[in-house]
């Protein structure tokens, strides 16, 4: 079992609705099936994506808009196989199911802070250990012990990245260009696409594997890019100004998925 204690370190075991490290600190899954692995001030069900944001996120999902995403991951050359893989900030676990069935993987585990989000994807995906816990904190894994460290669209704590990783394991970011979406963006002011924070981009022990970037037209409805919207960051800010941004949606619209999908080795 990979998964440590985030009091002591300690290796955890499941044991009947709950998991325990050797010296009793205790962390039980929730009735929704998801584990919760917050603790003292860390706990606080408003914080991660809010539910709307992860409801319109499934809707998108489940309409294939990122379909040409999922096609560039599982053409990646991960050799050899992995056995194991942690998705962080999974949200409601769309592309954990996909990594899920890579050929070879037998452990899956997703990671999200936003309890909506675990609840989902909990649901969704039964075949995967589902963890509330907070990815800018130590990870609650023990050092070497996966294959493949996944962050899409989500926060990449590095330093922890490579320390959980096994000597020759794989990490996969995909994040977005700055053309995303920009068909969409002449009718809503969404936040630009920014400049990798400082700090973000020391991949000091990782070898590039691949890069490529995924740019494709989609044909969307009026629904789904008020989803788009709904899911992005910028929604907390035209929620706060207060306007009607939904009437200035078209009835439908070609626009751009365009991300940068790439694969490092450690080591
Ligand atoms: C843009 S969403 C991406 C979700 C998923 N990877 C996808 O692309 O469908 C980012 C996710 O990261 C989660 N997140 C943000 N900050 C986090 C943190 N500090 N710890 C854990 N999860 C976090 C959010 O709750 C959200 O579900």
């Amino acid at each position: 079992m990979a998964l440590i204690c985030p009091h002591c370190r300690g290796a955890l075991q499941p044991v009947g609705t709950a998991y325990r490290c050797a010296l009793d600190h205790s962390f039980d899954v929730a009735k929704e099936g998801y584990l919760s692995l917050l603790h003292g001030r860390q706990k606080g069900d408003g914080r991660g994506d809010s539910k709307a944001m992860i409801l319109a996120r499934d809707r998108v999902h489940r309409a294939g808009v990122f379909a040409p995403l999922v096609a560039a991951l599982a053409a990646l050359p991960l050799t050899p196989p992995p056995h194991s893989v942690l998705e962080l900030g999974c949200g409601e676990g769309f592309f954990l199911g996909h990594l899920a069935r890579t050929p070879g993987i037998a452990t899956s585990y997703g990671l999200d802070l936003s309890v909506d989000a675990v609840k989902l994807a909990a649901k969704a995906r039964q075949a995967s250990l589902i963890l509330r816990a907070d990815l800018l904190q130590p990870l609650p894994f023990a050092d070497a012990s996966l294959d493949l460290v996944v962050s899409i669209f989500a926060p990449r704590p590095l330093a922890e990245i490579r320390r959980v990783l096994a000597p020759g394991g794989h990490a996969l970011f995909v994040h977005p260009h700055a053309g995303h979406w920009q068909e969409l963006r002449a009718f809503v002011p969404l936040a630009g696409i920014g400049a990798e924070k400082p700090g973000a981009t020391d991949l000091t022990g990782f070898t590039l594997v691949t890069e490529r970037n995924v740019t494709e037209k989609r044909p969307l409805t009026r629904a789904l890019l008020a989803d788009l919207v709904e899911m992005s960051p910028s929604i907390h800010r035209l929620t706060r100004e207060g306007g009607d941004w939904r009437s200035l949606l078209p009835e439908t619209l070609e626009a751009t998925l365009a991300v940068r999908v790439a694969l490092y080795r450690k080591g």
